[in-house]
């Protein structure tokens, strides 16, 4: 049970970056879209009105101060220590992923807000896990372990379940996903 605590809590730690980033994009959000109005080759939007430029910069540096938070943390009371460089791909790749996820979602088809069961809980994470990696594999192999990982791909979709729910109720997204 103490393991089980444990391993959320670093899980947690380890992604606030990204978990702060993906849901202030949505309190910042509105103004110019990422793609301009524009659309593809398809004649649907490249990535349509949900992706803002407000939101990406917004949600980016949200993620990032927070990062910086965690980085002054003490060392006993701190669960994992970040550099400059993960706490800003963990916060712009969470963005950049949930962007990559609606490109491939228009070309798909679906409207901007139509739901899409774990793709719409997970890009952010993959957007994280992957610009991270790039930039420091060191740092992400030593920090997100085997049952970190397992962690987070577990508890991820419960949590983005509870904040849009919230979300919805206080009317800062339009549909409860
Ligand atoms: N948002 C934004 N800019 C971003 C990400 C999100 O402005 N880079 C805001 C938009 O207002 C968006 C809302 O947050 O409508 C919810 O985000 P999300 O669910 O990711 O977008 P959807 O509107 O559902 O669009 P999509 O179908 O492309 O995922
Ligand atoms: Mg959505």
């Amino acid at each position: 049970m103490l393991e089980i605590i444990a391993l959320i809590s670093k899980a947690v730690w380890l992604m606030l970056p990204a978990y702060i980033a993906n849901p202030t994009a949505v309190v910042f959000g509105g103004g110019t879209p990422v793609d301009f109005g524009k659309n593809w080759k398809d004649g649907r939007r490249i990535l349509g009105d949900g992706k803002t430029f407000r939101g990406l910069v917004g949600g980016t540096a949200c993620g990032i101060v927070v990062g910086i938070m965690q980085m002054n943390v003490p060392s006993q009371w701190s669960l994992g220590s970040f550099t400059l460089t993960t706490i800003i791909t963990l916060s712009f790749g969470a963005l950049l992923g949930d962007m990559v996820k609606s490109f491939f979602k228009r070309r798909s088809g679906f409207e901007r807000g139509a739901k899409l069961p774990l793709v719409d809980q997970l890009d952010f994470v993959a957007g994280a896990w992957i610009l991270t990696y790039l930039f420091d594999p060191v740092w992400f192999s030593d920090n997100f372990t085997f049952w970190i990982i397992i962690t987070v791909l577990i508890l991820t979709p419960l949590l983005h379940r509870l904040t849009n729910i919230i979300g919805y109720y206080i009317k800062l997204k339009k549909e409860p996903w």
